[in-house]
């Protein structure tokens, strides 16, 4: 029996989260983080979808120009700015912002021919020491794009923050005190939060807030969980049972016999597996739900089967709906149990997953 594999996209989830950003930071513009096809829902239907915000963050110029040319009317900032001369031209015929985190983007900016100044945002490293230019450098390197001519005024300042998913890290309020110090005096407008940040750092909030995982309804903190946070799950990846068989004591299950039954078992095969997107490396005793009844994965996940252990529900049918996480499973739960995080659970559904879309689209 072939599965039915495939993602349920919950679009009034995604508006629901977006009330919560909204409500959580009331005094700041919300740039819904929509880059790496909007962790995996889908950027344009993520942008249609989230009709309420300002504006939309992505990583790279590609993402950028297919939300422009799709109609996308907001501003659209791309966080990884421009790499090359000649795509910086792009930023003004699309009307682009650009991160600006190293100086030799400013280098890049000299030498672009451009009819108009680009928007840009500062982007400072406060602590992260990924992008970022150094704090000490930031009112020279303000005052070297005001001489460009290149940049609209005041260009605009922004961090990010490292630790802010953990409250009880010092870390953040190092970041803030440091992001303020630097760019004293300097009246462009400010941006320094994620989800996280913004949740647990309202005085972080600034003029723009920048949440990705919590529109997504995963848990934007690493010890409390989305629904503490009234946020909902956007994505419930689902699958089915497409065998069932009884084994007995000492038979060993999946690649590599890795798992042996201790007793006589009875093992479901479920019709999802890495080439899907289910995590390679989730440990046995990885929950599924079938029903509303937890089973637990035993041996390795192959790339389009996963088996679990149902000596507890012989109720169980071939066909029988599978949760693998979304709605009543908790996708924290299973990054944990495969030394990852929701975030990369979600980026990793597979292109050959449908995906059924739940909720209207604004104007529908
Ligand atoms: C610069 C920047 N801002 C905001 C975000 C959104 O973060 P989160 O998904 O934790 O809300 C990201 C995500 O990686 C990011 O790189």
């Amino acid at each position: 029996m072939a599965s039915d594999t495939h993602v349920i996209i919950d679009l009034d989830a995604l508006k629901h989260n977006a009330g919560i950003v909204r409500s959580s930071a009331p005094n700041s513009k919300i740039m819904a983080v929509i880059k790496a096809d909007a962790y995996g829902h889908g950027m344009m239907r993520v942008a249609t979808g989230l009709s309420d915000v300002d504006g939309f963050a992505v990583a790279r110029l590609d993402e950028a120009i297919t939300l422009r040319q799709a109609g996308v009317k907001k501003t659209i900032l791309v966080l990884t700015g421009f790499a090359k001369v000649d795509e910086i031209p792009q930023f003004v015929s699309y009307d682009l912002d650009a991160v600006i985190h190293s100086e030799h983007q400013i280098e890049l900016l000299n030498s672009a021919r451009i009819q108009r100044p680009i928007s840009a945002w500062l982007k400072i490293n406060t602590g992260m020491n990924r992008l970022g230019v150094e704090p000490s450098s930031v009112v020279r390197i303000c005052y070297a794009l005001e001489l460009s001519g290149k940049v609209r005024l005041p260009v605009k300042l922004m961090t990010h923050l490292a630790c802010a998913d953990d409250m009880s890290s010092t870390a953040t309020e190092e970041q803030i005190a440091l992001f303020d110090e630097s760019i004293n005096g300097l009246t462009g407008e400010q941006s320094i939060c994620n989800s996280s940040g913004l949740l647990g750092w309202q005085h972080a909030q600034r003029h723009w807030v920048r949440p990705g995982i919590m529109l997504y309804g995963g848990a934007p903190f690493c010890n409390r969980s989305a629904s503490e946070d009234k946020l909902k799950p956007v994505m419930t990846f689902k699958s089915t049972v497409i065998g069932l068989r009884t084994v007995k004591k000492g038979a060993r299950v999946g690649y590599g016999g890795t798992w042996l039954a201790d007793r006589t078992c009875l093992i479901a095969t479920i019709g999802v597996g890495y080439g899907d997107g289910f995590p390679r490396h989730a440990t046995v005793g990885t929950p599924v739900l079938i029903g509303n009844q937890k089973a637990p994965l035993v041996g390795r996940v192959s790339m389009d089967s996963l088996n679990v252990d149902v000596s507890e529900y012989r109720q169980i049918k071939v066909g029988d709906m599978v949760t693998l996480w979304g709605n009543d499973l908790a996708i924290e739960g299973i990054a944990e149990k495969s030394g990852t995080i929701s975030y990369e659970l979600m980026c990793g559904i597979t292109d050959r997953v449908h995906r059924v879309i739940k909720g209207a689209m604004d104007g529908e």
